[in-house]
Protein backbone atom coordinates (compact mmCIF):
# COMPACT_ATOMS: atom_id res chain seq x y z
CA UNK A 1 0.00 0.00 0.00
CA UNK A 2 1.63 3.20 -0.74
CA UNK A 3 0.15 5.07 1.97
CA UNK A 4 1.57 5.46 5.58
CA UNK A 5 0.77 3.18 8.03
CA UNK A 6 0.94 2.72 12.25
CA UNK A 7 4.35 1.20 11.50
CA UNK A 8 5.81 4.43 10.01
CA UNK A 9 4.68 6.92 13.03
CA UNK A 10 5.99 7.64 16.45
CA UNK A 11 2.90 6.54 18.78
CA UNK A 12 4.08 5.49 22.02
CA UNK A 13 2.81 7.77 24.39
CA UNK A 14 0.92 9.20 21.87
CA UNK A 15 -2.82 9.68 22.47
CA UNK A 16 -4.34 7.73 19.32
CA UNK A 17 -8.06 7.73 17.97
CA UNK A 18 -8.81 4.54 15.28
CA UNK A 19 -11.34 4.66 13.69
CA UNK A 20 -12.98 1.08 13.34
CA UNK A 21 -15.73 -0.27 11.56
CA UNK A 22 -17.85 -1.57 14.78
CA UNK A 23 -21.07 -1.96 12.84
CA UNK A 24 -21.76 -5.69 13.95
CA UNK A 25 -25.04 -7.50 13.30
CA UNK A 26 -27.06 -7.67 16.26
CA UNK A 27 -29.73 -10.63 16.98
CA UNK A 28 -33.38 -8.62 16.55
CA UNK A 29 -34.85 -10.33 19.45
CA UNK A 30 -32.07 -10.08 22.27
CA UNK A 31 -29.66 -7.03 20.97
CA UNK A 32 -26.75 -9.77 21.59
CA UNK A 33 -23.33 -9.15 18.84
CA UNK A 34 -24.19 -12.59 16.07
CA UNK A 35 -21.20 -11.94 14.31
CA UNK A 36 -18.49 -10.47 15.65
CA UNK A 37 -15.83 -10.79 13.19
CA UNK A 38 -15.29 -7.18 12.64
CA UNK A 39 -14.11 -6.75 16.16
CA UNK A 40 -11.62 -9.39 15.76
CA UNK A 41 -10.22 -8.26 12.42
CA UNK A 42 -8.90 -5.43 13.97
CA UNK A 43 -7.19 -7.12 17.24
CA UNK A 44 -3.77 -6.82 15.23
CA UNK A 45 -3.84 -2.71 15.30
CA UNK A 46 -5.31 -2.45 18.75
CA UNK A 47 -2.78 -5.15 20.22
CA UNK A 48 0.25 -2.97 18.20
CA UNK A 49 -1.14 0.34 19.61
CA UNK A 50 -1.23 -1.02 23.03
CA UNK A 51 2.16 -3.13 23.34
CA UNK A 52 3.64 -0.10 21.88
CA UNK A 53 2.40 2.14 24.58
CA UNK A 54 -0.50 4.08 22.74
CA UNK A 55 -3.19 5.90 24.51
CA UNK A 56 -5.87 4.15 22.45
CA UNK A 57 -8.81 6.03 21.12
CA UNK A 58 -11.65 3.67 19.58
CA UNK A 59 -14.00 5.57 17.52
CA UNK A 60 -16.86 3.54 15.32
CA UNK A 61 -20.58 3.88 14.06
CA UNK A 62 -23.14 1.43 14.77
CA UNK A 63 -26.28 1.06 12.50
CA UNK A 64 -27.83 4.34 11.29
CA UNK A 65 -29.79 6.29 14.30
CA UNK A 66 -29.28 10.01 11.80
CA UNK A 67 -28.15 12.01 14.82
CA UNK A 68 -29.93 10.28 17.80
CA UNK A 69 -29.04 8.38 20.87
CA UNK A 70 -30.97 5.08 20.28
CA UNK A 71 -30.41 2.88 23.08
CA UNK A 72 -30.42 -0.24 21.34
CA UNK A 73 -27.16 1.32 19.26
CA UNK A 74 -24.96 1.88 21.84
CA UNK A 75 -21.42 0.32 21.89
CA UNK A 76 -20.85 -0.79 25.52
CA UNK A 77 -21.65 -4.27 24.40
CA UNK A 78 -18.95 -3.76 21.73
CA UNK A 79 -16.47 -2.71 24.08
CA UNK A 80 -17.20 -5.80 26.72
CA UNK A 81 -16.86 -8.35 23.28
CA UNK A 82 -13.46 -6.29 22.81
CA UNK A 83 -12.06 -6.30 26.69
CA UNK A 84 -12.94 -10.45 26.39
CA UNK A 85 -11.04 -10.95 22.73
CA UNK A 86 -8.10 -8.73 23.44
CA UNK A 87 -8.07 -10.00 27.50
CA UNK A 88 -7.62 -6.44 28.65
CA UNK A 89 -10.00 -3.83 29.57
CA UNK A 90 -11.54 -1.78 27.59
CA UNK A 91 -13.90 1.64 29.02
CA UNK A 92 -16.79 2.80 27.43
CA UNK A 93 -17.22 6.74 27.30
CA UNK A 94 -21.09 8.33 26.97
CA UNK A 95 -20.42 10.50 24.23
CA UNK A 96 -17.57 11.13 21.18
CA UNK A 97 -16.75 14.46 21.83
CA UNK A 98 -16.99 16.97 24.49
CA UNK A 99 -15.52 18.15 27.66
CA UNK A 100 -16.73 15.07 29.44
CA UNK A 101 -14.85 12.43 26.90
CA UNK A 102 -12.02 15.24 26.90
CA UNK A 103 -11.79 14.37 30.94
CA UNK A 104 -11.59 10.78 30.08
CA UNK A 105 -9.27 10.52 27.88
CA UNK A 106 -6.70 12.90 30.17
CA UNK A 107 -6.88 10.12 32.72
CA UNK A 108 -5.56 7.02 29.94
CA UNK A 109 -2.32 6.28 30.91
CA UNK A 110 0.20 4.41 28.42
CA UNK A 111 -1.31 0.79 26.96
CA UNK A 112 -5.04 1.98 28.31
CA UNK A 113 -7.76 1.40 25.88
CA UNK A 114 -10.90 3.43 25.65
CA UNK A 115 -14.21 3.18 22.72
CA UNK A 116 -15.68 6.49 22.37
CA UNK A 117 -20.08 6.53 21.97
CA UNK A 118 -21.31 6.33 18.83
CA UNK A 119 -20.27 8.60 16.25
CA UNK A 120 -23.96 8.79 14.42
CA UNK A 121 -25.74 9.46 17.30
CA UNK A 122 -24.50 13.24 15.97
CA UNK A 123 -25.95 14.22 12.87
CA UNK A 124 -22.25 15.91 12.17
CA UNK A 125 -20.63 12.97 11.47
CA UNK A 126 -22.29 12.01 8.35
CA UNK A 127 -22.15 15.41 7.13
CA UNK A 128 -18.73 15.67 7.31
CA UNK A 129 -19.04 18.39 9.15
CA UNK A 130 -15.53 20.09 9.82
CA UNK A 131 -16.16 21.27 13.06
CA UNK A 132 -17.54 18.03 14.58
CA UNK A 133 -14.04 16.29 12.99
CA UNK A 134 -11.88 19.21 14.97
CA UNK A 135 -13.81 18.33 18.06
CA UNK A 136 -12.86 14.51 17.58
CA UNK A 137 -9.54 15.63 16.70
CA UNK A 138 -8.66 17.39 20.09
CA UNK A 139 -8.97 14.26 21.87
CA UNK A 140 -6.34 12.80 20.11
CA UNK A 141 -2.54 13.09 18.71
CA UNK A 142 -2.70 11.11 15.84
CA UNK A 143 -5.49 9.57 13.43
CA UNK A 144 -5.25 6.08 12.75
CA UNK A 145 -8.18 4.40 9.72
CA UNK A 146 -8.29 0.52 10.63
CA UNK A 147 -12.04 0.82 9.45
CA UNK A 148 -12.21 -0.65 5.56
CA UNK A 149 -15.54 -1.05 5.87
CA UNK A 150 -16.88 2.51 6.29
CA UNK A 151 -13.86 3.72 3.72
CA UNK A 152 -16.13 4.71 1.13
CA UNK A 153 -18.14 7.05 3.34
CA UNK A 154 -16.68 10.23 3.16
CA UNK A 155 -17.76 11.43 7.34
CA UNK A 156 -15.80 13.68 9.46
CA UNK A 157 -14.55 10.57 11.41
CA UNK A 158 -13.03 9.43 7.93
CA UNK A 159 -12.80 12.26 5.68
CA UNK A 160 -12.65 15.35 7.80
CA UNK A 161 -10.54 14.39 10.61
CA UNK A 162 -7.77 14.26 8.20
CA UNK A 163 -7.42 18.26 8.24
CA UNK A 164 -6.88 18.07 12.06
CA UNK A 165 -4.63 15.64 12.47
CA UNK A 166 -1.23 13.22 10.82
CA UNK A 167 -3.78 10.24 9.69
CA UNK A 168 -2.18 6.95 8.80
CA UNK A 169 -3.79 3.33 7.96
CA UNK A 170 -3.76 0.51 10.45
CA UNK A 171 -2.72 -3.48 9.87
CA UNK A 172 -6.74 -3.98 8.50
CA UNK A 173 -6.97 -1.25 6.23
CA UNK A 174 -3.36 -1.87 5.01
CA UNK A 175 -4.16 -6.06 4.58
CA UNK A 176 -8.01 -5.20 2.53
CA UNK A 177 -6.35 -2.66 0.09
CA UNK A 178 -3.20 -5.01 -0.39
CA UNK A 179 -4.75 -7.50 -1.36
CA UNK A 180 -8.09 -5.88 -3.24
CA UNK A 181 -5.40 -4.16 -4.83
CA UNK A 182 -3.39 -7.11 -6.38
CA UNK A 183 -6.37 -8.52 -7.40
CA UNK A 184 -6.70 -5.87 -9.89
CA UNK A 185 -3.52 -4.96 -10.77
CA UNK A 186 -1.22 -8.34 -10.64
CA UNK A 187 -3.15 -11.23 -9.73
CA UNK A 188 -1.79 -14.67 -10.55
CA UNK A 189 -3.19 -16.70 -13.64
CA UNK A 190 -5.64 -18.06 -14.50
CA UNK A 191 -8.04 -15.69 -12.48
CA UNK A 192 -11.18 -16.26 -12.15
CA UNK A 193 -14.36 -13.99 -10.93
CA UNK A 194 -17.45 -15.46 -9.24
CA UNK A 195 -20.04 -13.26 -9.14
CA UNK A 196 -23.91 -13.83 -7.42
CA UNK A 197 -26.56 -12.35 -5.23
CA UNK A 198 -29.82 -10.83 -6.23
CA UNK A 199 -29.23 -7.88 -9.08
CA UNK A 200 -27.07 -7.17 -11.71
CA UNK A 201 -27.72 -3.31 -11.07
CA UNK A 202 -25.49 -4.15 -7.73
CA UNK A 203 -22.68 -5.34 -9.70
CA UNK A 204 -22.17 -3.46 -13.01
CA UNK A 205 -19.52 -1.30 -12.08
CA UNK A 206 -17.78 -4.84 -10.63
CA UNK A 207 -18.59 -6.59 -13.88
CA UNK A 208 -17.20 -3.98 -16.16
CA UNK A 209 -14.18 -2.98 -13.93
CA UNK A 210 -12.86 -6.93 -13.98
CA UNK A 211 -13.60 -7.75 -17.23
CA UNK A 212 -10.29 -6.54 -18.80
CA UNK A 213 -8.79 -8.68 -15.57
CA UNK A 214 -10.17 -12.42 -15.39
CA UNK A 215 -9.22 -15.28 -17.58
CA UNK A 216 -12.92 -16.22 -16.55
CA UNK A 217 -16.05 -14.85 -15.18
CA UNK A 218 -18.71 -17.14 -13.60
CA UNK A 219 -22.16 -15.86 -12.35
CA UNK A 220 -24.65 -17.26 -10.63
CA UNK A 221 -26.58 -16.03 -7.79
CA UNK A 222 -30.44 -14.22 -8.69
CA UNK A 223 -28.44 -11.78 -11.09
CA UNK A 224 -28.00 -15.10 -13.68
CA UNK A 225 -31.61 -14.53 -14.59
CA UNK A 226 -31.47 -11.43 -16.37
CA UNK A 227 -28.17 -12.94 -18.15
CA UNK A 228 -30.32 -15.93 -19.18
CA UNK A 229 -33.04 -14.09 -20.17
CA UNK A 230 -30.78 -12.01 -22.36
CA UNK A 231 -29.57 -15.43 -24.13
CA UNK A 232 -33.32 -15.95 -24.74
CA UNK A 233 -34.30 -18.28 -21.99
CA UNK A 234 -37.19 -18.57 -19.87
CA UNK A 235 -36.35 -17.84 -16.16
CA UNK A 236 -40.05 -18.10 -14.85
CA UNK A 237 -41.31 -16.03 -12.27
CA UNK A 238 -37.97 -15.21 -11.53
CA UNK A 239 -37.03 -11.00 -11.52
CA UNK A 240 -35.46 -10.02 -13.88
CA UNK A 241 -34.09 -6.46 -14.41
CA UNK A 242 -35.28 -5.54 -17.94
CA UNK A 243 -33.26 -2.51 -18.28
CA UNK A 244 -30.11 -4.31 -17.50
CA UNK A 245 -30.46 -6.73 -20.45
CA UNK A 246 -28.72 -4.81 -22.75
CA UNK A 247 -26.04 -4.39 -20.00
CA UNK A 248 -25.82 -8.32 -20.33
CA UNK A 249 -25.45 -8.52 -24.06
CA UNK A 250 -23.14 -6.38 -23.93
CA UNK A 251 -20.96 -7.67 -21.43
CA UNK A 252 -21.19 -11.50 -23.39
CA UNK A 253 -19.94 -9.84 -26.45
CA UNK A 254 -17.10 -8.02 -24.25
CA UNK A 255 -16.15 -11.24 -22.74
CA UNK A 256 -16.38 -13.11 -26.04
CA UNK A 257 -13.87 -10.12 -28.26
CA UNK A 258 -11.34 -10.43 -24.56
CA UNK A 259 -11.13 -14.01 -24.68
CA UNK A 260 -12.86 -14.32 -21.66
CA UNK A 261 -14.63 -17.08 -20.59
CA UNK A 262 -17.88 -16.12 -19.53
CA UNK A 263 -20.34 -19.14 -17.64
CA UNK A 264 -23.84 -18.96 -17.13
CA UNK A 265 -25.65 -21.93 -14.77
CA UNK A 266 -26.69 -24.88 -17.05
CA UNK A 267 -29.10 -25.96 -14.48
CA UNK A 268 -31.06 -24.40 -11.37
CA UNK A 269 -32.86 -25.15 -8.77
CA UNK A 270 -36.34 -23.61 -9.19
CA UNK A 271 -39.25 -23.61 -6.50
CA UNK A 272 -43.26 -23.36 -6.49
CA UNK A 273 -42.76 -19.84 -4.53
CA UNK A 274 -39.85 -17.23 -3.02
CA UNK A 275 -40.16 -19.26 0.04
CA UNK A 276 -38.55 -22.20 2.53
CA UNK A 277 -40.63 -25.16 2.77
CA UNK A 278 -41.79 -24.95 -0.39
CA UNK A 279 -41.95 -27.84 -3.05
CA UNK A 280 -38.75 -27.72 -5.41
CA UNK A 281 -37.29 -29.33 -8.17
CA UNK A 282 -33.68 -29.26 -10.39
CA UNK A 283 -34.33 -28.20 -14.09
CA UNK A 284 -31.64 -26.91 -17.32
CA UNK A 285 -32.06 -23.73 -17.87
CA UNK A 286 -34.09 -24.29 -20.79
CA UNK A 287 -36.61 -26.01 -18.58
CA UNK A 288 -37.45 -23.19 -16.23
CA UNK A 289 -41.36 -23.83 -15.79
CA UNK A 290 -43.21 -20.55 -16.32
CA UNK A 291 -44.61 -20.38 -12.53
CA UNK A 292 -41.77 -21.53 -10.89
CA UNK A 293 -38.37 -19.18 -9.23
CA UNK A 294 -34.56 -19.68 -9.72
CA UNK A 295 -33.61 -20.21 -5.82
CA UNK A 296 -30.03 -22.06 -6.43
CA UNK A 297 -27.32 -23.27 -8.86
CA UNK A 298 -27.99 -26.92 -10.00
CA UNK A 299 -25.51 -29.94 -9.13
CA UNK A 300 -24.10 -29.79 -12.92
CA UNK A 301 -23.83 -26.47 -12.80
CA UNK A 302 -21.59 -26.74 -9.38
CA UNK A 303 -19.25 -29.21 -10.82
CA UNK A 304 -18.44 -26.78 -14.06
CA UNK A 305 -18.15 -24.22 -11.37
CA UNK A 306 -15.91 -26.34 -9.54
CA UNK A 307 -14.00 -27.67 -12.67
CA UNK A 308 -12.87 -23.56 -13.44
CA UNK A 309 -11.87 -22.88 -10.36
CA UNK A 310 -9.54 -25.73 -10.01
CA UNK A 311 -7.77 -24.48 -12.58
CA UNK A 312 -7.30 -20.91 -10.88
CA UNK A 313 -4.41 -19.39 -9.29
CA UNK A 314 -6.79 -16.48 -7.86
CA UNK A 315 -10.22 -16.61 -7.09
CA UNK A 316 -12.57 -13.91 -6.50
CA UNK A 317 -16.18 -14.18 -5.33
CA UNK A 318 -18.52 -11.58 -4.37
CA UNK A 319 -22.56 -12.36 -3.98
CA UNK A 320 -24.01 -16.00 -2.88
CA UNK A 321 -25.10 -18.60 -5.73
CA UNK A 322 -28.47 -18.68 -4.28
CA UNK A 323 -31.10 -17.82 -1.53
CA UNK A 324 -28.60 -18.81 0.88
CA UNK A 325 -31.25 -17.84 4.12
CA UNK A 326 -32.97 -20.89 3.38
CA UNK A 327 -31.72 -23.90 3.94
CA UNK A 328 -32.72 -26.16 1.10
CA UNK A 329 -31.38 -23.18 -1.36
CA UNK A 330 -27.87 -23.04 0.27
CA UNK A 331 -26.07 -25.81 -0.78
CA UNK A 332 -24.78 -23.83 -4.52
CA UNK A 333 -22.90 -21.07 -1.97
CA UNK A 334 -21.83 -24.01 0.44
CA UNK A 335 -20.16 -25.84 -2.66
CA UNK A 336 -18.37 -22.70 -4.01
CA UNK A 337 -17.07 -22.29 -0.23
CA UNK A 338 -15.83 -25.55 -0.02
CA UNK A 339 -13.98 -25.56 -3.06
CA UNK A 340 -12.27 -22.38 -2.57
CA UNK A 341 -11.45 -23.53 0.79
CA UNK A 342 -9.32 -26.96 -0.77
CA UNK A 343 -7.68 -24.39 -3.00
CA UNK A 344 -3.75 -23.72 -3.04
CA UNK A 345 -4.50 -20.27 -4.81
CA UNK A 346 -5.22 -16.82 -3.73
CA UNK A 347 -9.09 -16.45 -2.56
CA UNK A 348 -10.41 -13.06 -2.01
CA UNK A 349 -13.90 -12.80 -0.58
CA UNK A 350 -16.24 -9.88 -0.94
CA UNK A 351 -17.57 -8.84 2.47
CA UNK A 352 -21.50 -8.48 3.32
CA UNK A 353 -23.38 -11.66 2.46
CA UNK A 354 -20.84 -13.59 1.31
CA UNK A 355 -18.27 -13.12 4.13
CA UNK A 356 -21.43 -13.75 5.78
CA UNK A 357 -22.01 -17.09 4.47
CA UNK A 358 -18.56 -18.70 5.12
CA UNK A 359 -18.51 -17.26 8.40
CA UNK A 360 -21.76 -19.34 9.02
CA UNK A 361 -20.15 -22.27 7.39
CA UNK A 362 -16.76 -22.23 9.18
CA UNK A 363 -14.91 -21.77 6.33
CA UNK A 364 -13.63 -18.34 6.04
CA UNK A 365 -10.15 -19.02 8.22
CA UNK A 366 -9.54 -21.43 4.94
CA UNK A 367 -9.68 -18.04 2.63
CA UNK A 368 -6.67 -15.66 1.58
CA UNK A 369 -8.85 -12.97 2.50
CA UNK A 370 -12.48 -12.38 3.84
CA UNK A 371 -13.05 -8.61 3.52
CA UNK A 372 -14.98 -6.68 6.28
CA UNK A 373 -16.08 -4.17 4.05
CA UNK A 374 -19.34 -4.77 2.16
CA UNK A 375 -20.54 -1.49 0.09
CA UNK A 376 -16.62 -0.46 0.58
CA UNK A 377 -14.82 -3.85 -1.23
CA UNK A 378 -17.29 -3.49 -4.11
CA UNK A 379 -16.72 0.25 -4.75
CA UNK A 380 -12.97 -1.03 -4.46
CA UNK A 381 -13.18 -3.49 -6.91
CA UNK A 382 -15.33 -1.10 -8.97
CA UNK A 383 -11.92 1.11 -9.24
CA UNK A 384 -13.28 3.52 -7.04
CA UNK A 385 -10.87 5.88 -5.07
CA UNK A 386 -12.17 5.60 -1.18
CA UNK A 387 -12.34 8.45 0.15
CA UNK A 388 -11.02 7.17 3.54
CA UNK A 389 -8.36 5.86 2.13
CA UNK A 390 -7.32 9.28 -0.17
CA UNK A 391 -7.07 11.24 2.81
CA UNK A 392 -3.82 9.31 4.30
CA UNK A 393 -0.69 10.40 4.07
CA UNK A 394 1.67 8.93 1.01
CA UNK A 395 4.84 6.82 2.49
C1 LIG B 1 -21.08 -1.46 6.41
O1 LIG B 1 -21.66 -2.19 7.23
O2 LIG B 1 -21.06 -1.72 5.18
C2 LIG B 1 -20.30 -0.29 6.92
O3 LIG B 1 -20.18 -0.29 8.28
C3 LIG B 1 -20.92 1.01 6.42
O4 LIG B 1 -22.20 1.19 6.98
P1 LIG B 1 -23.23 2.18 6.29
O5 LIG B 1 -23.65 1.53 4.99
O6 LIG B 1 -24.35 2.36 7.26
O7 LIG B 1 -22.51 3.48 6.00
Amino acid sequence: MHKKTIRDIEIKGKRVLVRVDFNVPLDPETNAISDDSRIRAVLPTIRYLVEKGSKVILCSHLGRPKGRVVEELRLAPVAKRLSELLGLPVASAGDCIGPEVEEAVSRLNEGDALLLENLRFHAEEEKNNLEFAEALSRLADVYVNDAFGAAHRAHASTAGIAQYLPAVAGFLMEKEVDFLSKALTEPAHPFAAITGGAKVSDKLGLLENIMGKVDSLLIGGGMCCTFLKAQGYSVGQSRVEEDKLDFARKLMDKAASAGVKLILPSDVIVAESFASGVPCKTVSVSEIPENYYVMDIGPSTVDEFATEIRKCKTVMWNGPMGVFEYKEFRNGTEAIARELAKLEATTILGGGSTAEAVEELGLADRMSHVSTGGGASLEFLEGKILPGVEVLQDK
